[in-house]
């Protein structure tokens, strides 16, 4: 909708103000209701609890495409001088969602706050990956409730991966009466709607379905930065990885269409934009789902390679899927860049198996002698699982072994969380807690020693940082990321940022870099 329309549709009034549901009912139903009775409500009605099973479940249906997303008429306008804040937990692609669910509630007349005090309308957009995740989640929804009752119209959503646990929506439909709204991760083209619903209805909405997925193209965004950019490739996961509830709330692997996603790029291109970072569960297993088509990963990283925009990134890789035809185009380097991030999760082929991988350690170290022999000068990183069910102790060396063998920079490392719905959580678990907590601390100790290495080698050397803003800490230092996402921190004009700079390191730590810009790198103003 443009300026024009939007003005036009101002003098139209979408909503009869009788219709909408006054303080008290609101109050009424955060206090009184009885929350029995509200899901016996839901589940006589329309209302499906989300339901991991079914969720498991892969069908051959092909996966439908929409292009035709549109703001319902009736809610254009329906945000107009209110204000909308979004929390985000959890991955890149719940950051990207948070963007589709930004620019969903722009076209409906809301602004953006960071203030909580301020918000009409807040969105709790959250990460079911871990047990700690969840709590923090469940924490804040607590520290909500004083401001719901302060504030009755406010409008309270959960969404995201937590929504798509039946556990979870039981749980605040039973004890969390002040949240307006539910709803799941292949829902957010709903949120025109929900948003009405929740303004005009007495009871909570609950919108989450436990369907495989479908692709909506033309959703809204805001995206946050006009430097870096995520675009997403592919939805979803198939892997099922016996720790993991992802293919679950994500629903099955399906994969854009390459010419919706060049198109993408180059438009960002065209902006602008400096660096992009390819999305998906599972980048490698891009195209797997195409019928009537050839062309996998590879194809469309050599297909950026040809983009005119000077980085483009991706995130995750699954080991198995990286094939010698990608490691091929990697190595063609230009916007390519050389730092791959690729979870090994464990270095034991027992524990791989257990946690079916499908994959041996063996296998792993193969891929990666392939990739150094291709691109020598590429930095990998990882994501590792501790204390497994049943990890013994040499099975956990074989972690720390090969974390040295392949001499990753970084890794992010979790102690294993049960989640319900996966069949690692069926399993008796011998590992003692203090036991897990020691091996995150003795693996934590051998990744930061491998990282600070890693830095200082970068002592008195240049390097290329793409700056995307002033420091957190101090605003008169400039930040930003090389091109194998070390973070810099530099002495450099403002007018650097946004740009890409030559930096010469003087100081290196455990986890950045400190610097000075080379002169002459960008134009001072
Ligand atoms: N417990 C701990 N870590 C997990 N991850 C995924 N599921 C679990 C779990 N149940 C980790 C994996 C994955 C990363 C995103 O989160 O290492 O790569
Ligand atoms: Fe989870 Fe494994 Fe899929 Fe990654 S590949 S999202 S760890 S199931």
């Amino acid at each position: 909708m443009n300026e024009k329309q939007r003005l036009e549709q101002a003098q139209i009034n979408p909503v009869h103000s009788a219709d909408k549901l006054s303080e008290k009912d609101n109050i009424d139903r955060i206090k009184n209701i009885s929350s029995d009775d509200m899901i016996a409500k839901y589940f006589q009605t329309s209302y499906q609890p989300p339901d991991l099973k079914k969720a498991r479940k892969r069908r051959r249906e092909e996966v439908q495409f929409h292009y035709d997303f549109q703001i319902p008429e009736d809610v254009q306008l329906i945000g107009q001088g209110k204000k909308f804040l979004i929390r985000t937990y959890g991955c890149q692609m719940n950051e990207h969602d948070t963007e589709v669910m930004a620019g969903i509630l722009t076209e409906m007349g809301y602004e953006s706050t960071t203030e909580t005090s301020e918000a009409d309308l807040i969105l709790l957009n959250t990460c079911a990956i871990r047990e700690n995740a969840e709590n923090k989640v469940f924490g804040e929804i607590g520290h909500l409730k004083p401001l719901k009752l302060e504030k009755p119209d406010l409008i309270l959503g959960v969404c995201g991966c937590m929504s798509q646990e039946e556990s979870v929506v039981d749980r605040i439909m039973k004890k969390h009466q002040h949240i307006d709204i539910v709803f799941g991760t292949h829902n957010i083209h709903r949120l025109p709607n929900l948003v009405q619903e929740a303004m005009f209805s007495k009871a909570q909405v609950v919108e989450v379905w436990s369907k495989e997925g479908d692709i909506i193209e033309n959703l809204p965004k805001v995206r946050k930065g006009n430097i870096k950019a995520w675009v997403n490739i592919m939805y979803g996961c198939d892997k099922f990885c016996t720790y993991c509830i992802v293919p679950m709330t994500r629903g099955k692997e399906r994969s854009r269409r390459p010419e919706d996603i060049i198109q993408e790029v180059r438009h960002l291109a065209a902006q602008g934009y400096q660096e992009i970072t390819l999305l998906g569960q599972n980048v490698n297993a891009y195209g797997k789902d195409f019928e009537d088509i050839d062309y996998r990963f590879g194809d469309l990283m050599d297909d950026m390679h040809k983009i005119d925009i000077p980085r483009v990134r991706f995130t995750t890789s699954h080991p198995r899927d990286f094939d010698d035809h990608l490691i091929e185009v990697l190595a063609k380097g230009g916007n390519l860049l050389d730092h791959i991030h690729l979870p090994v999760q464990s270095g034991s082929s027992e524990v791989l198996k257990r946690m079916n991988r499908k994959y041996t350690r063996e296998d792993y170290l193969e891929l990666v002698r392939k990739i150094r022999k291709a691109i020598p000068n590429a930095t990998l990183t990882t994501d590792i699982i501790v204390g497994f069910p049943n990890e013994t102790e040499e099975q956990f060396e074989e972690t720390m072994t090969l974390v040295e063998e392949v001499g990753f920079e970084a890794a992010y490392t979790f102690i294993y969380s049960p989640r319900e719905g996966t069949p690692a959580a069926k399993k008796q678990d011998d590992v003692p807690e203090e036991v897990k907590k020691q091996r995150l601390y003795r693996l934590n100790e051998l990744v930061n020693k491998q990282s600070a290495a890693s830095m200082k080698s970068y002592k008195n050397k240049t390097v290329k940082v793409l700056v995307e803003g002033e420091s957190k800490k101090d605003p008169n230092v400039l930040a930003g990321y090389t091109e194998k996402n070390k973070l810099v921190n530099f002495k450099g004009p403002k007018s650097a940022i946004g740009k890409i700079v030559d930096v010469e390191i003087t100081e290196t730590k455990t986890w950045s870099l400190n610097g000075v810009m080379v002169e002459n790198t960008v134009e001072v103003k």
